[in-house]
């Protein structure tokens, strides 16, 4: 599944990216020290307060959109705490990416209480995977596209590592939606301007009608 096997190591369940020998390090909002706080920040300030959204709506959406995917290589950027354990199937076979360390030890607990048999996680950022090209059937990335500094880097590694014609499935704070004209952390765009992003980059983009508070929910298609 690697571009480079031996650029990738595996310890304590999390796997890691080396460069020259030494393992890659990243800089993460939230310190390794503070991870437990993230799923009480996310239920009961950043959807109610921030987004003025519903995360038991958003679970039921994607739960639906993802009700028939079985069997599938999917890998999702910025994995978190590692929510989609709770909405995937569990009969997929899961990547899961993260700049976060601490979050990903506490997705990896969640991967395993739900039943998951084939599920990996790295710690490693959106803008460089170390997947091999055409691997992936299905790419999730849930409030994380926002934080990614190089949209561009993301969406070629997207490109690579898509098989053709397979889907990026996307929920993300818009500037159009965000009506109340909350602080969001990161880059806020707008829906034009992710449309004309992704369509720059060869994918189909498709926005979903279903609305949650200031969030898109859009697929992008790999046609070229
Ligand atoms: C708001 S959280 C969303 C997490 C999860 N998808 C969820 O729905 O709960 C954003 C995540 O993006 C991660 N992140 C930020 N920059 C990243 C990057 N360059 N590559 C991979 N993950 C990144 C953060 O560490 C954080 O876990």
């Amino acid at each position: 599944m690697f571009k480079n096997e031996d650029d990738v190591l595996e310890n304590n369940g999390i796997y890691h990216i080396y460069k020259n020998g030494k393992p890659k390090k990243y800089k993460s909002w939230l310190l390794g020290a503070f991870s437990f706080l993230y799923d009480p920040i996310m239920n009961k300030s950043v959807f109610p307060k921030t987004l003025g959204a519903s995360m038991e709506k958003h679970e039921l959406f994607l739960k639906n959109e993802l009700k028939f995917t079985h069997n599938k290589e999917i890998l999702e950027l910025g994995t978190g705490s590692g929510n989609l354990s709770q909405i995937l199937p569990n009969d997929n076979q899961y990547s899961g990416i993260d700049i976060s360390e601490g979050l990903l030890k506490i997705a990896r607990k969640k991967f395993y209480k739900a039943g998951f048999k084939n599920f990996k996680l790295f710690l490693c950022s959106a803008e460089e995977l170390p997947f091999k090209n055409n691997f992936y059937d299905i790419c999730i990335c849930n409030i994380s596209l926002n934080f990614f500094n190089d949209l561009d880097s993301v969406i070629s590694e997207l490109r690579r590592t898509l098989k053709k014609k397979s889907k990026f499935i996307c929920s993300v704070p818009i500037k159009d939606r965000n009506t109340d004209k909350k602080t969001i952390r990161g880059n806020i765009y707008s829906e034009n301007e992710l449309k004309d992003i992704f369509e720059s980059k060869g994918f189909l983009f498709k926005p979903y009608p279903f609305k949650n508070g200031s969030l898109l929910y859009f697929s992008a298609v790999l046609e070229n």
